[in-house]
């Protein structure tokens, strides 16, 4: 039998997606395994959440590095350590240096909220509205040194109506988030998905858009 992935997962807060990233691996155990957990502030709830999972976590505290690339480095080291096939960004809010992004290129995927390249970086949910968009969703992307622009793997779509507020788009955003992050991770585990020529691949084919949750029935 297939032996699972091993994954770090990256966390800055609740932890949510890494909670769904962890149910769904008690359905798939033949996958991946989730090695560790880093956040880089303490008391999380995410950190809660993997250690009542018996996830072994680690606090990389980033105030108490002078610089960007020390903070960096010693990640670095952690993941190394660990062995991982792969990372992933589950509201982790940092900027990454790109000596770091260089170093696991391929091997690192991040989760946005937003319809990239639509609004990168914060407070995306205000800025659909501001825009009157009248649609929104996430992205799922392979992580390079530019900030929130890497390939984009899957994106999916909400539609935003009259009565939304940055509350309930957050709400909905996160739901579809639940579905479509364990099952890039899954993909990935599986050998299906690729970056080449700074292209997104999938089962050994560029992908031109990204794939869409709702296609998959999901
Ligand atoms: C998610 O909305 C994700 O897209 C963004 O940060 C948020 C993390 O939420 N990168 P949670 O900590 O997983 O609940």
């Amino acid at each position: 039998m297939k032996q699972p992935i091993k994954i770090a997962v990256l966390i800055s807060g609740s932890g949510s997606n890494l909670q769904a990233i962890i149910d769904h691996q008690k359905q798939h155990t033949e996958t991946y395994q989730i090695s560790l957990v880093i956040s880089n502030k303490a008391h999380v709830y995410g950190l809660t959440r993997a250690k009542d999972a018996s996830i072994p976590t680690e606090l990389i505290d980033h105030t108490l590095f002078a610089t960007r690339e020390s903070f960096d480095q010693a990640l670095q080291k952690k993941l190394d350590n660990a062995q991982v096939d792969l990372i992933v960004l589950a509201g982790f809010m940092r900027i990454l240096t790109p000596q770091f992004t260089q170093h696991f290129l391929g091997k690192m995927i991040n989760i946005h909220p937003s319809l990239l390249p639509k609004y990168t970086g914060l407070n995306t949910h205000q800025r659909a509205l501001n825009a009157g968009d009248t649609e929104h969703g996430l992205s799922i992307h392979f992580v390079t040194p530019e900030l929130d622009s890497g390939p984009i793997i899957l994106q999916a779509k909400i539609p935003i109506t009259s009565q939304d507020t940055v509350e309930t788009l957050k709400e909905k955003v996160h739901q579809k988030e639940h579905l479509a992050y364990p099952q890039v991770i899954e993909w990935f585990s599986e050998g299906k998905l690729a970056l080449k020529d700074n292209q997104a691949w999938f089962e050994q084919t560029v992908l031109t858009k990204p794939q869409q949750l709702n296609a998959l029935n999901a």
